[in-house]
């Protein structure tokens, strides 16, 4: 049997660490040649470089519509075409509603909503002229249901569960499927941002009581990404250990 991924091209945003980094790992290994796209230039090419072959590194930030354009062609020019996208790029930063300026607002809204948005656009041609495709976009169990201090990434969440759904609609004719992740509080260092009794909170609120681990993640991202989902296009796929039931 092949293996899930085998000859596909996918580019991997916020790879540089994290749920992205391990999606890297796990999609190369199912045969797939990977471009990880990241702000974090040291971190993202240590991934690169550890995975090897198969699997390439360029800076981006999300935010950059020019970077979009350029991080696309170079999948294009170094492997041949692009078949998925996994938009995972995120930024977190808590505040009371109080405390949420214009200026955290922006922030959020650039990485984890344009950024997104951006993303969609710049890969959806090449994905139809490859004759389809399939994007992942990252939203969160905040972008089902409301926690303290959370507004502007919240918010950002949101909507990207909501673009996911008027996306799918638009690019089913291309043959492109899209599809939300919404994961749970899972152990990677943006958790860090939250006291440790939030964090505790948190476990103790999700049915399993425990945190989920990245390969959790990425193995829901891989489900997604592959022809095993293909009847699948605007849905939300939740992996959060109950936490929001
Ligand atoms: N960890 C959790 O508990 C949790 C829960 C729900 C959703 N999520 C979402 O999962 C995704 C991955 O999160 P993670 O936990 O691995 O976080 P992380 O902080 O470990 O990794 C995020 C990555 O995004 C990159 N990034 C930030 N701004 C960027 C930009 N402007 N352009 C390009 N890259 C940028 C960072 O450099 C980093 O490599 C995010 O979208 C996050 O919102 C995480």
């Amino acid at each position: 049997m092949g293996k899930r991924l085998d000859g596909r091209v996918v580019i991997i945003t916020g790879g540089a660490r994290g749920m992205g980094a391990e999606e890297a790992e796990l999609f190369r290994s199912e045969g797939a040649q990977v471009l990880i796209a990241d702000v974090d230039e040291d971190g993202g090419r240590r991934v690169a470089d550890r995975l090897g072959e198969g699997v390439a590194f360029q800076r981006l930030d999300v935010g950059d519509p020019a970077g979009w354009e350029a991080v696309v062609q170079t999948a294009l020019d170094r492997f041949g075409k692009l078949d998925a996208l996994v938009n995972n790029a995120g930024v977190y930063r808590r505040a009371s509603l109080q405390e949420t300026t214009p200026e955290i607002y922006e922030h959020h809204h650039r990485v984890n909503q344009l950024g997104v948005f951006l993303g969609l656009q710049a890969a959806m041609g090449p994905m139809r002229d490859g004759g389809g495709g399939a994007i992942v976009n990252v939203s969160s169990i905040s972008g089902i249901r409301a926690f303290p201090d959370q507004a502007a990434y919240a918010m950002t969440k949101w909507a990207v569960r909501g673009l996911t759904k008027n996306a799918a609609v638009d690019l089913a004719p291309w043959g492109i499927r899209v599809n939300s992740l919404h994961p749970g509080f899972t152990d990677t260092e943006m958790i860090q941002e939250n006291t440790p009794e939030l964090n505790q909170a948190a476990i103790d609120g999700a049915p399993l009581r425990r945190a989920g681990q990245v390969g959790e993640l990425a193995r829901a991202a891989l489900y997604l990404v592959s022809d095993e989902s293909s009847f699948m296009t605007g849905s939300e796929l939740v992996c959060d250990g109950g936490l929001t039931l």
